[in-house]
């Protein structure tokens, strides 16, 4: 028996290379700042926040003080694994489970008190290291940074209710098609009135319809649209005569816009994603990141989408169509070239690569709203929520997000 630097006394102590700590488990479960602090306390054992979902194998201890409730996302990928979760102070055991299945599973563990914490993954045979996905792993109550959107649309689901009907005039009114969903709107609506940015970039005019669903959920705040065609006025305006007044339309070619004076006094920043190519991309994460880097933000991406929820062995193939060879190419070949696919990313976009690679280099997720809504929702007592604004179902979201606030990391490209 071995007792680490948290009290948790391990059976089988871990060790380096035995524990590859999870992805997004530190971000969601103390702020940036704290991160060093929680990483020195787990007995010396170097945590791994990276980007990729791993498992973290081997019996280890964490840390975890203050909050009425974790929820942890969990899937175990050997069978006969137990978790189970002590208060290191009195050695308690607060709760223990069995994990088995193939599908994540959420457990909502309720505490008694804001004492601190010791979760083990532990398997039946003692021989066999552990090995688990852990997903997420929340302490509700605590000050965590990273983005909840399943807690969001939730929460805001009788507002977005609300103004569902001015919502879908006004996509039909705008004529969107398929550049721009209700579904999509109503998201984003309800993160407006909930995250309440106090500056919002709508990257990519074009029919307008992300920028007046925006619009319509907060009339006060500012919103600026970018687009480098006059749009705003050849396809909005003539649609809808009178736009709502807290939309801001500038032409312009984001790549050479100076972005400082809009955000360098801004409190609380949202971005909406929707202009597509590396060069873009290039400037989201040299200039645009940087200036919001530090404020609280979220960064909604369009048209980088979730592929586990439309998964098939014939939805692999590539359908007798060529290979993904960049978003100029797939433009030109629409009907002969198939989409990308980078783990459960799907996208035809060029930013869909640039994204993965700037979440790995800062440690951060890359998040799916998909995953958020479909499944992290699902332990939950209040999802009926989400009939209000789905009523017919959960739809397809065809949306990530992600937001710096998560991680302590600050690397940007140089272009
Ligand atoms: C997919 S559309 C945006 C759709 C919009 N969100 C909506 O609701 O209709 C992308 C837009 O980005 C614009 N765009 C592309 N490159 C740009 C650049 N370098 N600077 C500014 N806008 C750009 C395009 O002209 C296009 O209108």
């Amino acid at each position: 028996m071995v007792e680490s630097s948290t009290g948790w006394r391990n059976e089988a102590p871990a060790t380096a290379d035995s524990l590859n700590l999870l992805v997004d488990l530190l971000p969601s479960l103390q702020p940036a700042s704290e991160l060093g602090r929680v990483a020195s306390d787990v007995g010396g054992v170097r945590i791994d926040a990276g980007q990729h979902p791993g498992a973290f194998a081997a019996a280890a201890a964490l840390p975890i003080s203050g909050g009425a409730a974790i929820t942890v996302e969990v899937l175990s990928l050997v069978p006969g694994m137990s978790i189970s979760i002590r208060n290191t102070a009195t050695g308690d055991l607060d709760f223990e489970t069995e994990i088995t299945g193939s599908a994540p599973q959420l457990l909502h563990i309720d505490l008694p008190d804001a004492a601190g914490r010791a979760i083990l993954f532990r398997t039946a045979n003692a021989a066999q290291a552990p090995a688990v996905l852990v997903k997420r792993l929340e302490l509700q109550g605590a000050d965590y940074s990273r983005y909840p959107v399943v807690d969001t649309v939730i929460r805001q689901a009788p507002f977005a209710a609300g103004i569902k009907d001015r919502l879908q005039q006004a996509l039909l009114d705008l004529d969107v098609r398929e550049r721009f969903s209700l579904p999509q709107g109503l998201t984003l609506a309800a993160a407006v009135a909930d995250f309440r940015p106090t500056v919002i970039l709508d990257l990519g005019t074009c029919t307008g319809g992300s920028a007046f669903c925006m619009a319509l959920a907060d009339p006060s705040v500012p919103i600026y649209t970018f687009d480098i065609e006059t749009f705003w006025q050849t396809w909005v305006l003539p649609h809808v005569s009178t736009p709502p007044a807290n939309i801001t339309p500038i032409v312009a070619d984001i790549t050479q816009f100076d972005f400082t004076s809009l955000l360098k006094d801004a409190e609380r920043v949202m971005i909406f994603w929707d202009a597509h190519g590396f060069e873009i991309a290039g400037r989201v994460f040299s200039h645009i990141m940087p200036l919001i880097a530090d404020k609280p933000h979220i960064v909604f991406c369009h048209d980088v989408s979730d592929n586990r929820f439309n998964d098939t062995d014939e939805g692999r193939s590539y359908g007798g169509k060529m290979m993904f060879r960049g978003y100029a190419h797939y433009d030109a070949n629409m009907p002969t070239t198939a989409r990308a696919n980078l783990g459960w990313m799907t996208t035809a976009v060029d930013q869909g690569i640039a994204l993965n690679d700037f979440c790995y280099r800062n440690r951060m997720t890359l998040c799916s709203v998909d995953y958020e809504v479909k499944v992290t929702s699902a332990g939950r007592a209040d999802r009926g929520a989400l009939s209000q604004i789905y009523p017919d179902g959960l739809p397809g979201f065809d949306l990530t997000f992600f937001t710096l606030n998560e991680t302590y990391l600050r690397h940007f490209p140089s272009r």
